[in-house]
């Protein structure tokens, strides 16, 4: 079985540094919606493959305003609460808690680290769905983390801006031993 391989981009690329643009075509204009649906495809297989429990779409070198979240129990994560995976597009933070809570993230974007990483515990947000109605939802705990972090790559940042101390840096083989 062979399966064609969408590349990720990898910290010093320059698409994780740069505000992505708005998605402004949804159902409608017919290529637009199959162009959307094929990001959001791409993005799920990537996820899929490496583990991940959220994807961003600069990740895969798409600059625009989509992110999923999708945590689920899986190797790289065996304590993630499972949620029914959700596509947020052109996501926006309306409140978030000053309550914070330190956790380990890793990113596929940043291979081999994970980084200890503090963040609001409640999070609420609006965002487009894929059929482009507008959504408010309040999340919390690991999902709130995931958000955060998924946002973050729509804005030209990743969890390595968001940690307090290098000190607060592990490579993925020294955090399996503990
Ligand atoms: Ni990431």
């Amino acid at each position: 079985m062979s399966k064609a391989r969408v590349g990720v981009a990898e910290l010093g690329n320059p698409i994780l540094r740069v505000q992505a643009e708005k998605v402004v075509s949804f159902a409608g204009s017919g290529a637009e919606t199959s162009r959307l649906l094929y990001i959001v495809e791409q993005m799920r297989e990537v996820m899929q493959d490496r583990d991940g429990v959220g994807i961003a779409a600069p990740q895969i070198g798409i600059s625009q305003q989509i992110l999923i979240i999708a945590s689920r129990p899986n190797e790289r994560y065996p304590e993630a609460p499972f949620i029914e995976p959700v596509v947020m597009i052109n996501p926006i933070i309306n409140s978030k808690s000053s309550q914070t809570e330190k956790g380990w993230e890793g990113c596929l974007s940043v291979p081999g680290i994970r980084g200890y990483v503090s963040r609001a515990v409640q999070v609420n947000v609006s965002f487009v769905d894929m059929d482009g109605a507008p959504q408010c939802w309040g999340l919390e705990g690991f999902p709130a983390r995931i958000f955060l972090h998924e946002y973050d790559h729509l804005i030209g940042l990743t969890f390595l801006d968001r940690i307090d101390s290098v000190a607060d840096l592990i490579s993925e083989n020294e955090l399996a031993k503990r």
